[in-house]
């Protein structure tokens, strides 16, 4: 999805950190408690600092859901954690994200209109009726609103085992977007197995799949993944056990099923923090997910090594957009009555959306 994020005006480009520090805490000195600033996980050091509350996709949006009471909703993240942040708040929560081309690679490559191509060609053979669209987090607010139109409902990393869980008590098939290896990781670990499970590719006639297939399949997985998490591999995790056979791997479960299947944790940011505050002192972890979560338990935990599972770092190239630099920008932009880079989405994808996310947040 193309967005627009023009360049900083030369106060924010050219700034010192000491200067953009004070001018930060001077915003959110003046805008009090009209403001609230989220941050998600993979937030840098220079962001997070500055969060009120931070947490992973599914803690984010409770949060947001709760707080109608602020006027500005600041959202350290990504564009679709923004936009999910306006779908569950009400019209007088403005919510902005500081740069516009914070998207999400793997929340772009399912759009609404694959979606409802795959589904009319779904429906062409098999009872539509019994199959529920399950759509990860990571997703446009308008596929929120397909799934909310038909049934189904959003999950997150989080929650995807409780979610599948209701939506196959209330069909016998999932169409599961855009993260083929969230679906195929929670299917496993409800008891499916593989046989069970088929990728639908997008860009091929009927998901590439047979007739027999489609109908046959208990889960669809469209073919998405996260550039991030792809690129831990079994390999990873047999070079750092041969180096610390008693080291612990922790993974997210957006990693492949075979890096899944040889760590001995796997969960959400939020989880993952979790496991590192309870590894035992002098324990070694390696962790599979973006390095500046990875980097902050490291600081945050010197009783425990944490590394990254692969040496060469895993950055998310769009979470890394939000800066300090932008971050100054629109705060000062709400101390002087101007509200930059606002998310909003249209009243009816809100309606749909928040349907979706409201079962969601009903089912955990
Ligand atoms: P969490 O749901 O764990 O916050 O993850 C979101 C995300 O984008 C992971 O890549
Ligand atoms: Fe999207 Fe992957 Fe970045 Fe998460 S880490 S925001 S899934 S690209």
């Amino acid at each position: 999805m193309v967005r627009l994020q023009g360049p900083l005006p030369e106060r924010y480009a050219t700034a010192s950190p000491a200067e953009l520090e004070e001018m930060i805490a001077g915003a959110k000195a003046t805008l009090g408690s009209r403001l609230l600033v989220l941050g998600h996980h993979y937030q840098r050091d220079e962001v997070m600092r500055w969060a009120d509350l931070r947490g992973d996709s599914f803690g984010l949006s409770r949060m947001a859901a709760e707080r109608g009471d602020v006027e500005f909703l600041v959202f350290c993240g990504v564009h679709f954690m923004a936009e999910s942040a306006d779908v569950l708040t009400g019209p007088d929560v403005k919510v902005v994200l500081p740069d516009l081309n914070a998207g999400c690679s793997m929340a772009d490559m399912a759009d609404l209109d694959s979606v409802e191509e795959a589904w009319e060609a779904i429906a062409a053979v098999t009872d539509i009726d019994r199959v529920v669209p399950i759509t990860y987090m990571n997703s446009s607010a308008a596929l929120k609103a397909f799934v909310g139109r038909n049934g189904g409902a959003v999950c997150t990393s989080s929650n995807a085992r409780a979610v599948l869980t209701w939506a196959l008590s209330r069909g016998d098939k999932v169409l599961f977007f855009p993260d083929q290896h969230l679906g195929r990781n929670t299917g496993v670990q409800l008891g499916y197995g593989l046989d069970q499970m088929r990728v639908w590719d997008p860009r091929r006639e009927r998901g590439g799949l047979e007739e027999r297939e489609v109908k046959e399949a208990t889960l669809l997985l469209w073919k998405g993944h996260c550039s991030v998490h792809q690129r831990f591999t079994p390999a990873n995790i047999a070079a750092f056990r041969a180096e610390h056979p008693d080291g612990i791997v922790v993974a997210h479960p957006e990693c492949s099923h075979e890096v899944v299947l040889l760590a001995d944790q796997v969960g959400s940011t939020d989880f993952i923090i979790k496991a590192i505050e309870a590894a035992p002192a002098g324990s070694h972890v390696a962790v599979a997910t973006e390095i500046h979560l990875v980097q902050r338990l490291a600081a945050e935990h010197p009783e425990v090594t944490v590394t990254s599972l692969d040496p060469l770092i895993c950055p998310c190239s769009t979470m890394f957009r939000i800066d300090a630099r932008h971050l100054a920008w629109v705060l000062e932009g709400l101390v002087e009555g101007e509200v930059r880079n606002q998310i909003t989405v249209g009243p009816e994808t809100v309606r749909w959306a928040r349907v979706a996310l409201d079962r969601m947040l009903e089912i955990v």
